[in-house]
């Protein structure tokens, strides 16, 4: 299986196909996200659709247009924002983080993915893609639409979660040599769009070549979940 040309050719399809949504930079726009619009952006879409985020995002941003806005905001103005959002610990460590960046960065978000990782409410995959999207750095960006993607490229048969690591390794394999955010977006987008968990639609798929089960009734069984 050849993997020399895959990020460039989902790359290509991103440049006419990628969805238009608020916290994004859009292909050609040259320009990089803001780090605070991807960090809010990354949280509210841990748990909440693309659909009820493109509603929230702009509304929460009028209320904290800033890092600093939300630091320095009572933690109750926080949670209200949040309403209807749920999980409502991401928002109260969303406030902490904005706290600590403030604290111990002077409000300037560090760029590398272990400096995101030291923050309150910063995990593996929220370190990656800021680090990627708003300042386009190499991250390994890995959510639930890539590990679909990879799996199906990869033919990775283990099952989830233990087959994670290998996952992790794979898209590295996959990955380009520039426009790394552009890069995990346009992950994101063909998971979402394309590879879809039921049906993927792999006649319209910019990367099937690439695909070790492209076209066949095993994409559908990728990834494994583990039997109960
Ligand atoms: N889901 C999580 N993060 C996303 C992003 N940046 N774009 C589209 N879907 C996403």
């Amino acid at each position: 299986r050849k993997t020399e040309g895959f990020g460039a050719a989902l790359l290509a399809w991103y440049d006419t196909h990628a969805r238009v949504l608020p916290w994004r930079a859009q292909p050609g726009e040259n320009r990089r996200a803001d780090p605070y619009h991807v960090l809010l952006s990354e949280v509210m879409l841990q748990q909440t659709t693309v659909a009820v985020v493109e509603k929230r995002f702009p509304q929460f941003l009028d209320q904290f247009p800033d890092l600093k806005t939300l630091a320095e905001a009572p933690e109750a103005d926080v949670m209200a924002a949040w309403a209807g959002l749920g999980y409502y610990r991401r928002a109260r460590s969303l406030h902490a983080c904005a706290k600590a960046l403030m604290a111990q960065h002077g409000g300037v978000f560090p760029q590398d993915e272990k400096a995101l990782k030291a923050l309150p409410g910063i995990g593996d995959y929220t370190s990656a893609a800021i680090s990627a999207i708003a300042f386009g750095e190499p991250a390994v960006v890995v959510d639930g639409n890539i590990e679909r993607v990879v799996t199906r490229v990869a033919r990775v048969t283990d099952e989830m979660p233990g087959a994670k690591k290998l996952i992790k390794g794979e898209a590295a394999k996959l990955m380009p040599d520039a426009r790394f955010g552009d890069y995990a977006q346009a992950m994101m987008d063909l998971g979402a769009r394309v590879c879809r968990p039921k049906a993927p639609d792999c006649l319209l798929c910019p990367v099937r070549s690439y695909c070790a089960v492209a076209g066949s009734a095993e994409a559908e069984s990728l990834p494994r979940k583990a039997h109960k």
